[in-house]
């Protein structure tokens, strides 16, 4: 599978087969999530492999009474080990270690659904709840619950916007016209309005 196929195929799956999956399969999501890029190359994730049922359902209770999550074979708990990545950026270090678990999770969940495997990405949950279950010390935190396993639904193509409606041209004001698909059509909605309004400055 060539990577757009992949980027465009991913779809959120909240119902799974009540099957395993392979510990090489998981492996290899392992290290898609190694080989993400890193602010400075930290690498500051850890990941908690759930498969004990119970946990799996306390987690969905923590997950906001996500109650599907209990579906998934095995959660992958995605954290940050603050120790790591704290105090390399300054005020900034938060923020660079979010967008780094960010981009290990979309390699994932890449990973997962060119295995045959299904993911979803949750991140609605009670942290306290979570660490509890998980049982981290104070410095790691938890910031994804990836739920994967073999899919039992094909979810809907869900609604993306066109290319012209989040894309500029050397400067916001300026709409990006050549053409790609979708480029030319007119921005709508609060980024119509967003536009609009600059315009008249
Ligand atoms: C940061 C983040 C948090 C999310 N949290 C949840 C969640 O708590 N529960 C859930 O069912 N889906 C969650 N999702 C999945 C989104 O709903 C999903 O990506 C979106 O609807 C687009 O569908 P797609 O992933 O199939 O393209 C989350 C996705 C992201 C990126």
């Amino acid at each position: 599978m060539d990577v757009f196929d992949a980027i465009t195929g991913r779809r959120s799956v909240r119902k799974y087969e009540n099957r395993p999956v392979d510990q090489e399969k998981l492996g290899m999501i392992l290290d898609a999530c190694r080989w993400a890029p890193s602010a400075g190359n930290r690498q500051p994730w850890e990941v908690v492999i759930v498969d004990d049922p119970e946990k799996i359902e306390k987690l969905a209770e923590a997950a906001l009474e996500q109650m599907w999550m209990k579906t998934a074979p095995v959660i992958l708990a995605v954290c940050i080990n603050e120790n790591i990545a704290k105090g390399t950026y300054g005020d900034r270090s938060d923020q660079y270690a979010l967008q780094t678990i960010g981009m290990a999770v979309e390699n994932m969940m890449l990973a997962a659904h060119c295995l045959g495997l299904g993911s979803c990405c949750v991140t609605a949950f009670e942290e306290s709840e979570v660490r509890n279950i998980i049982e981290c010390t104070e410095f790691i935190k938890p910031v994804a619950l990836v739920t994967v396993g073999y899919s039992r639904e094909e979810p809907p193509v869900p609604y993306r916007e066109e290319i012209a409606e989040f894309t500029h041209y050397n400067s916001y004001r300026e709409q990006y016209m050549p053409g790609l698909p979708g480029a030319f059509r007119k921005k709508r909605g609060l980024r119509k309005k967003l536009y609009d309004s600059l315009k008249n400055l």
